[in-house]
């Protein structure tokens, strides 16, 4: 017998996830020292962990022989302080956001139900939805990367099951706005997820619904603005029926003791956090007004920023720039972002410098 065989017919068509590159995986292809490789394409933290946060998982490092809280309570109080629901309404994942995507398609896809994916947009929602057994149904943005709410209604049916907005969305940039948000919500018979892992570096976002929408949830991290993305965790604003259910499906003990200390940690950091936000807005102004002069920039809510370099090609020039030790993300894997799309993490003031020089000498 072929054991493949075996496998669910829904994951045989996935098409591997593709990560930003890593340093040490450049460093030892164009033999660079690894020490100044610019790390511009996986949207981290540039700023480097939290002070407090390091102290307070150095502290704990003893501890590790103990199972964390199963129900991660502690840290569920602490986001629900910051975000301003109680535990009750949040739900947590020890594997980032992806984490949560997975739970929440394990809760609810069944054979044959349908994820409306607005494209180009972050690829996980497509894997997780068919490594659940459910069908992704792809819907094109305008050619500013709006979503258009007719031809996403228009995709409903008695099998959509969930529609995946990203706000702001990962590679454009832009958010959605919440009147748009309010007519999807109000008109269709399905659970709505905005993934908002860059919404501390927009001006505002769209959490305040969950208190409106029975059907709405709210999908964030640790991973960019708190500069944890090495922790992996992730965490949803949701209604308390779905959190009642998520907790049943979800691996016990999933956010692990470390996570735990060093994201309550990093939630009390505000020094931190206004830190990454202001070198984030003034980054992106930088990017945005250098690197408009060469090529077509998106506006960007996010800590990233997306150009075009038509007539290029973005494979070629990521190909340039890495040579130059400079880590960007190709877009080229995106469902439906054409072969032209860059986008670049915001970095340092002087990151950012090094990287308006060189696309000056590539374009
Ligand atoms: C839009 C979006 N959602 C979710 C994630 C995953 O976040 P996490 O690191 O919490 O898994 C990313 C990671 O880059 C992202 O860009």
């Amino acid at each position: 017998m072929k054991f493949e065989t075996l496998v669910r017919p829904t994951v045989r068509d996935i098409k591997e996830y593709v990560p930003g590159k890593s340093i040490e995986e450049i460093a030892s292809k164009y033999h660079i020292d690894p020490e100044k490789i610019i790390k511009l394409g996986s949207n981290e933290n540039p700023l480097g962990p939290s002070r407090l946060a390091v102290a307070a998982i150095k502290e704990q490092i003893g501890k590790v022989h103990l199972y964390p809280q199963s129900d991660a309570l502690e840290l569920r109080n602490a986001i629900g302080a910051y975000t301003g629901y109680p535990a009750g309404n949040i739900v947590v994942s020890g594997n980032g956001m992806d984490g949560i995507f997975d739970t929440m398609m394990r809760l609810f896809m069944t054979p044959g139900a349908e994820s409306v994916i607005p494209i180009p947009t972050f690829s996980y929602y497509e894997i997780a939805t068919l490594a659940n057994g459910g069908k992704p149904v792809f819907v094109e943005r305008d050619p500013d990367f709006n979503i258009e709410l007719e031809k996403i209604i228009d995709k409903m049916n008695e099998n959509t099951k969930m529609i995946f907005l990203c706000s702001p969305n990962n590679p454009s940039g832009n958010s959605i706005p919440e009147k748009d948000v309010r007519k999807i919500l109000g008109s269709v018979n399905a659970l709505v997820f905005i993934d908002e892992a860059y919404v501390e570096f927009a001006d505002s976002g769209l959490s305040k619904l969950v208190k409106e929408y029975d059907n709405l949830i709210i999908g964030r991290t640790f991973s960019k603005a708190f500069g944890l993305a090495g922790m992996r965790m992730g965490y949803a604003i949701v209604p308390e029926w779905i959190a009642r259910e998520f907790l049943k499906v979800m691996t016990p003990f999933s956010m692990d003791v470390l996570s735990t200390v060093g994201g309550i940690a990093a939630l009390k950091d505000e020094k931190y956090l206004d830190k990454s936000i202001n070198m984030v807005k003034n980054g992106r102004e930088q990017l945005l007004k250098d690197l408009g002069k060469l090529c077509k920039v998106y506006p960007s809510d996010a800590n990233f920023i997306l150009i075009d370099v038509s007539p290029g090609n973005a494979k070629d020039i990521c190909e340039s720039l890495l040579e130059k030790g400079i880590i960007v993300r190709d877009c080229t894997s995106f469902r439906g972002a054409g072969q032209s799309l860059i986008r670049i993490t915001v970095g340092t003031k002087e990151q950012n410098e090094s990287v308006i020089s060189a696309f000056h000498e590539i374009l």
